[in-house]
């Protein structure tokens, strides 16, 4: 794959936390940074010129997520999207409702990302009605459980379409299918799956849909949220009527240049991509298992069940913090949960919901390969892991 790797020698195994812009994508969003700077909004020919690059990256976008250009809203990323989601369907559905009605309720899982997950809460905190449904061990959530928890007044189901801490992939095409024939919008939180998962809204069954452009090789900051032409959704963010006025602010014309050109490459490379990642993964599973062989693996084995380029293993006795340092100064950069909750000493939630209990889930880490990777640094990684294992082992008096 092209080298577009960190400059030091870090082997960089955090590609669900970010991933590096791709020189091509950079190349695309340098001229609007400097010559092409127009406001989209102005009338005057530097303007219009921004303009029509908004609107050629609309369209590619839209062509690879099989929808109309006019239903995708950009934004500052995926947790503005979610939010956006979630907050703007809530807010319509009430303020169409009738003084005796019950509370809107929405419907969305215990293993999203913060994203959405505190989205809900603070809905639930404002009198909205939320059912957080569990995964079963391998951190899927089935269609009959999502089904289970639909009321009469459900107003949004929002279920992600990979987990970020387990590749775990959930069955959104099912869930998808049982929220239209109820007549229930729903919301994918799809920020793992691009780069490795179909993305057109139709087959996945979509009526919401959140992406960012830092996960597929583009920039960080830049976002989309596709919103099915007839959803009920009260836009959120209100000022110079940007994007038809559904979300005011001078768009981030680069960040949505290098967003389209970053899709368009993670549309074509990913099959490439997909095996590429499933080889080194599988290598680093194999090899670890090896040197660790009391290693769990957390989230489900199979390809059609986890993103190709996730591992997450709890090693018994071994804090994931403590590993994290000790791989960080051998040269390792990988997580002990998501990136959003580092520097939280939480044990994660989505392992938590899992059933995992405690020690595993603070024994726990997370690799995620990527485009870069070779396999002499996967072999490396197994070396390295391994002699920090025994390390942290061997200070606790662990055998
Ligand atoms: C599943 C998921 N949703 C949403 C987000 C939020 O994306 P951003 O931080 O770019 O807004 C992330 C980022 O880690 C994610 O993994």
């Amino acid at each position: 794959m092209s080298a577009i790797g960190a400059s030091d020698d870090t082997i960089y195994l955090d590609h669900a936390a970010t991933t590096p812009v791709d020189p091509d994508v950079l190349a695309v969003m340098l001229p609007y940074f400097s010559e092409r700077y127009g406001n989209p909004s102005s009338i005057y020919r530097l303007g219009q010129e921004a303009h029509a690059a908004l609107d050629q990256a609309r369209g590619s976008i839209a062509e690879i997520l099989g929808c109309s250009p006019a239903e995708l809203v950009f934004t500052s990323g995926a947790t503005e999207s979610d939010n956006l989601a979630l907050a703007g369907v809530a807010w319509q559905r009430q303020s169409s409702a009738g003084l005796n009605d019950a509370p809107p309720h929405i419907v969305t899982t215990a293993i999203e990302h913060h994203a959405v997950l505190h989205a809900a809460q603070l809905l639930e905190r404002r009198g909205f009605a939320v059912t957080f449904v569990l995964p079963d061990a391998d951190g899927v959530v089935s269609a009959d459980a999502v089904a289970a928890a639909i009321r009469p007044e459900t107003c949004l189901v929002s279920v992600m379409y990979a987990n970020n801490e387990t590749g775990a992939i959930q069955p959104v095409a099912e869930i998808g299918a049982i929220a239209r024939e109820r007549g229930i919008p729903f919301h994918i939180d799809a920020v793992q799956a691009a780069g490795f998962l179909p993305l057109r809204v139709d087959q996945i069954g979509a009526d919401l849909l959140s992406l960012t452009a830092h996960k597929f090789y583009g920039p960080k900051g830049v976002g989309l949220l596709f919103v099915r032409r007839g959803t009920p959704i009260e836009y959120q963010q209100r000022g110079g009527g940007q994007e038809d006025g559904r979300r005011g602010g001078t768009e981030n014309v680069p960040g949505i240049v290098g967003m389209a050109a970053a899709l368009e490459k993670a549309a074509w490379l990913r099959e490439a991509y997909s095996a590429h990642c499933a080889g080194l993964r599988d290598r680093l599973l194999d090899g670890l298992r090896e040197a660790i062989p009391d290693l769990i693996v957390n989230g489900p084995l199979g390809p059609e069940r986890r993103l190709p380029n996730n591992l997450n293993v709890a090693i018994p006795g071994v804090q994931g913090e403590t590993a994290l340092l000790s791989l960080d100064m051998e040269g390792v950069a990988a997580s002990a949960g998501s990136a959003c909750t580092t520097g939280n000493s939480e044990p994660s939630h989505v392992l938590r919901a899992m059933g995992l209990p405690e020690e595993l889930c603070r024994a726990s880490l997370r690799f995620t390969v990527g485009r870069d990777n070779t396999m002499n640094e996967i072999d490396e990684t197994i070396d390295i892991v391994s002699d920090v294992a025994a390390r942290i082992r061997g200070l606790a008096g662990v055998a």
